[in-house]
């Protein structure tokens, strides 16, 4: 046995961090159910470092030092299942089962449990960053046991991006921690993506500008606060041209934005944990209205003149306006993301980090962000932060991009362009702000309907008025 940790699965994530382990001085062991595909690895890459090709999964399993890691890089599910069925009983107490690939934290939460059973760690893994992330440094979200974090971390911290000398993986906690944490990742990811669709609708239709002339905007907005990867890649898109029809690519890709189910799933959790990520939920939910083509065709038959007359007149200031929103909204969105980490924390224990979160999120993933730092530092400073919209830097960002995100919000919903994420980002923050809310209101009708009682300002206790009869309050 000679190989130092194997990956079974090798279509272009596992292929990719195999090489990545490998090109950093690790002996990797390789399989795949279709022996093809390790022999093309090996043909296109076998010099990169040293692999150990195997056909059978006992021969690969043969070929691992003990205590043996096997990264697993398949699709999330019954594939993931079918595979850990395989090799466990060709593995050995202390053994090392890693996936590494997008699977729901509670069936995470289900095989680490089995595995245990046989005396094997399970460590679900985060691994975000794409193909490119996964070859030459993702940032990655390990689970599981801080015994299997011995043998993973040294190896892991090795291959990932790096930020300032720091690696962007830590252990993240127990059994389903590192699944959840990729899980809100990914829901970030939905949000970030929406607000900057809603900024280029803004501003090509208050401009009445091309794709061309807005991917210099979001190219300048990527020198300041916005530096993002995402912000990069839109100027990227939005500069493209189609070969085949010499349009902007973005006016001939069908207006239909798909999903895997990570984005679903972390509003499903949210709904659970009784924590409002309102931007990550309508980032999704815009996502699915997209898809409905034959509902969009009939509304816009129906209305077709529904939207405003817009007419921008100061430019410059009109940029600068969405610059700010879309700034703003994005607070909102990951102070929502972290929320939900503290509370899917809390409620099975895991002892999540939210500031080591947010440094293994500076590199490598899809979401890394200049921005991230500060959320880093905002946690490292004060652990227990209600929330991320009120420590100093955010505070101060939101509080000076107010107006701009009111006549952002405004404009929009004048002109008749949908600012979904947007617009619940600015609902979010008023409420979060108000000094009363109308909740009052819905407790005094919860009340009277069904009798489901209310607490009052000025006393403890729960009440009930009884409102068919002599409208008198009692204790309930
Ligand atoms: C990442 C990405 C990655 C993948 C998403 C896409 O962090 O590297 O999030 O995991 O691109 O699964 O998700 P949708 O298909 O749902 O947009």
């Amino acid at each position: 046995a000679t190989a130092q940790i194997g990956v079974t699965g090798l279509a272009v994530m596992g292929r990719n961090l195999a090489r990545n382990l490998a090109r950093h001085g690790f002996t990797v062991a390789v399989h795949n159910r279709s022996p093809g595909r390790t022999r093309g690895l090996l043909a296109e890459h076998g010099d990169e470092g040293t692999f150990v090709p195997s056909e059978s999964m006992a021969d690969f399993v043969a070929t691992l030092e003990r205590p043996r890691a096997v990264i697993v890089m398949v699709k999330a599910g019954a594939p993931t299942d079918a595979v850990i069925d395989e090799l466990v009983p060709l593995l050995e107490a202390g053994d090392i089962v890693v996936d590494c690939g997008n699977a729901h934290f509670t069936d995470t939460i289900r095989r680490e449990e089995a595995l245990r059973g046989h005396g094997l760690h399970f460590v679900g893994t985060g691994v975000s960053g794409g193909e490119e992330g996964a070859l030459h440094g993702p940032s990655i979200m390990p689970g599981g046991s801080d015994e299997s974090y011995r043998k993973l971390g040294p190896i892991f911290e090795k291959i990932a991006a790096q930020v300032d000398g720091v690696p962007c993986c830590r252990h993240i906690g127990p059994d389903g921690a590192g699944h959840f944490v990729k899980m809100v990742h990914n829901g970030i990811e939905y949000a970030d993506m929406q607000l900057i669709a809603e900024a280029y609708d803004l501003l090509r239709a208050g401009l009445s500008a091309g794709p061309a002339e807005l991917a210099k905007i979001f190219r300048r907005w990527n020198d300041g606060e916005l530096e993002s990867f995402l912000i990069e890649i839109t100027a990227d898109v939005l500069a493209h041209t189609d070969a085949a029809t010499g349009r902007p690519f973005v006016d001939v890709v069908l207006d239909q934005a798909e999903q895997k189910g990570t984005g679903r799933w972390t509003v499903q959790s949210a709904l659970d944990l009784g924590v409002p990520i309102t931007g990550i939920a309508e980032a999704t939910f815009a996502r699915s209205l997209s898809g409905h083509a034959d509902q969009r065709a009939a509304a816009r038959r129906a209305f077709p003149d529904a939207g405003g007359n817009w007419q921008v007149d100061d430019r410059e200031t009109f940029v600068e306006d969405v610059r700010r929103a879309l700034l703003a909204s994005k607070i909102v969105a990951y102070a929502q993301g972290f929320d939900h980490i503290r509370a899917g924390s809390r409620e099975y224990d895991w002892g999540v980090d939210l500031g080591g979160t947010a440094t293994i999120w500076r590199g490598g993933c899809i979401i890394r962000a200049r921005f991230l730092d500060r959320i880093r530092q905002a946690y490292d400073t004060e652990p227990e932060l209600p929330t991320l919209l009120v420590a100093p830097w955010f505070a101060e960002q939101v509080s000076a991009g107010v107006p701009a995100w009111r006549r952002v919000v405004a404009d929009a919903a004048r002109a008749g362009v949908p600012t979904p994420a947007f617009s619940s980002s600015l609902a979010y923050f008023d409420a979060l702000r108000a000094q009363r809310l109308p909740a009052a209101l819905i407790q005094g009708l919860r009340d009277n309907f069904g009798a489901h009682t209310y607490r009052r300002v000025d006393r403890d206790g729960s009440f009930h008025t009884r409102w068919a009869a002599d409208r008198a309050e009692e204790a309930a």
